[in-house]
């Protein structure tokens, strides 16, 4: 039926191991921070939900999104960053703190961390929700780490398919058969195909 949750083969990180990453990144943060006021750089769309819950448990920050697609859709990845929507303020001289869902191939980061540091930004420092160190491809650390992730399809808590998902309270591993076609005739799946 029309239910998110059936499209989940399981459960990685629930609403409480994700409520207890974003307290314990957000504390660490506000103490590292202390005596500074940070600009957090959320970055869209995905890193919405990590950065209003871990910035709870800040102190003093400014908080700005940038918008950044990797072409990720083939099958190989050109590995072309672009700039969708920039920030809106100057960061020169500023402590920022990259928020990201997820860091993968790590081209998205490094593509950040380059363009803020070129505009001279005092430190820039990086907190995600999940570190998938076995896509990495260039190099970007991950200073704040909310779980260390395997290489698997996981979707929710800001993570999309195809645009949704986003909004699940937890992480969770997509079934095969809702990406997969090859493998739908076996079970009954609801078209969540968007009509455009
Ligand atoms: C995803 C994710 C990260 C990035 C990680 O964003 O949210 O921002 O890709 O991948 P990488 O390490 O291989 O660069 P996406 O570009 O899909 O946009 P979205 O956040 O709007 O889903
Ligand atoms: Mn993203
Ligand atoms: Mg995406």
């Amino acid at each position: 039926q029309w239910d998110m949750n059936n499209d989940i083969e399981r459960v990685l990180y629930s609403e409480q191991d994700i409520a207890e990453a974003a307290e314990r990144v957000g504390k660490q943060l506000a103490a590292d921070y202390e005596g500074r006021t940070p600009i957090i750089l959320s970055v869209l769309k995905g890193a919405v939900l990590w950065t209003v819950d871990v910035m709870r448990h800040m102190q003093y920050a400014e908080v700005e999104f940038i918008d950044v697609s990797s072409y990720n859709g083939g099958i190989a990845s050109s590995g072309e960053v672009d700039l969708v929507t920039d920030l809106q303020t100057d960061i020169a001289g500023r402590d920022v703190i990259i928020m990201e869902d997820i860091v993968d191939t790590g081209r998205s980061l490094k593509f950040m961390i380059d363009l803020l540091m070129e505009r001279g930004a005092k430190s820039v420092k990086t907190a995600s929700l999940l570190d998938k160190k076995e896509g990495r491809v260039v190099e970007a650390t991950v200073d704040y780490i909310g779980f260390d992730v395997p290489k698997a399809f996981v979707v929710g808590y800001g993570l999309d398919y195809k645009q949704l998902y986003r909004n699940l309270p937890y992480v969770g591993v997509l079934k095969r058969e809702v990406y997969d076609p090859a493998h739908a005739d076996v079970v009954d799946t609801v078209d969540i195909t968007p009509e455009h």
